[in-house]
């Protein structure tokens, strides 16, 4: 029916859209691409219309997340079967800029995906200055009904689980990346942290001189994950939304069940697995002072 490919972009609901716009331009080197009537800035950083949108709001959420998708029907059909299925889905025409045809559905934590076909490739291309990530690399989020959630994932957008953490968390992807959607178990849903990909270790450093010229703390990190083995670090953008920036995460290679190896791995060949408590979240033991449950 439909296939997930790309976790493409994700707007969040803010209270103050110009200390945001502030934050994604000046720091992490987006370029504002439209800003719509309703108050929506929309920003990209290479070739996409947009990767990140700002929607005005009362209160700092995630307001929805854009997964493009392969389709085998049309998606107006495949509204309609998720809807038979028991999901609200809806079908819409022209609701954003870029995208002529979409669905809007919500999982079964409360989450609203958008899914689409195809993306305006009108964006700016990569700016001169900021971080510059090379793409939206994932989305962790604290879900009601982690279990039916993962299973949404799974079932109806093609999503493989590639590592857990005991039955706590599920790591998901639908490319070759780790993880691109990862969920933990939690009595309220509420996105714990997006994270953009680096592209090595010196990206990673002039990234984290960039945050200490702009005075934000880095707040764990750069540590290298045991799921993912990705390097990570941390910091909360101005309505504190955890933003983590990673370079070196596994690649998972489907027809082999193993991920690419690496000298960093534990496991040869490093195969999906459950990962243990004692086993942690850092290879590299590297301690943090921030309260990890809240994102
Ligand atoms: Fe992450």
């Amino acid at each position: 029916m439909m296939k997930a490919f790309k976790l493409g972009y994700a707007n969040f609901s803010v209270k103050n859209v110009d200390v945001m716009v502030q934050y994604y331009t000046h720091v992490m080197g987006y370029a504002v691409v439209e800003r719509g009537e309703d108050g929506r800035v929309y920003l990209s950083n290479h070739i996409d219309h947009h990767h990140i949108v700002l929607t005005p709001a009362q209160d700092s959420a995630l307001h929805s997340v854009g997964l493009q998708v392969k389709a085998e029907d049309s998606l107006d059909k495949i509204a309609e079967y998720l809807r038979r299925e028991g999901f609200a889905a809806e079908y819409k025409t022209d609701a954003q800029p870029g995208v002529s045809e979409q669905i809007d559905v919500v999982d079964p934590s409360g989450t609203t995906v958008e899914l689409y076909t195809d993306m305006a490739l009108s964006g700016p291309g990569f700016q001169r200055a900021g971080i510059l990530p090379t793409k939206l690399g994932h989305i962790t989020i604290f879900a009601k009904d982690k279990d039916k959630t993962v299973g949404f994932y799974t079932q109806y957008l093609k999503f493989a689980i590639t590592d857990r953490m005991e039955e706590r968390v599920t790591f998901m992807t639908c490319n070759q990346d780790h993880h691109v959607l990862n969920f933990k178990v939690s009595d309220r849903t509420y996105m714990h942290h997006i994270a953009f990909e680096l592209r090595d270790m010196i990206h990673m450093k002039n990234a984290h001189d960039l945050l200490t010229a702009e005075k934000i703390d880095i707040v764990w990190g750069p540590t290298r994950h045991t799921a993912g083995h990705n390097v990570a670090s941390y910091h909360y953008d101005p309505e504190h939304f955890m933003i983590e920036l990673f370079c070196d995460m596994d690649v998972f290679v489907p027809e082999l069940g193993y991920f690419e190896p690496r000298p960093w791995h534990g496991d040869q060949p490093q195969k999906p697995k459950v990962w243990t408590a004692q086993e942690g979240l850092s290879r590299w033991e590297t301690k943090f002072f921030m309260d990890l449950s809240k994102g």
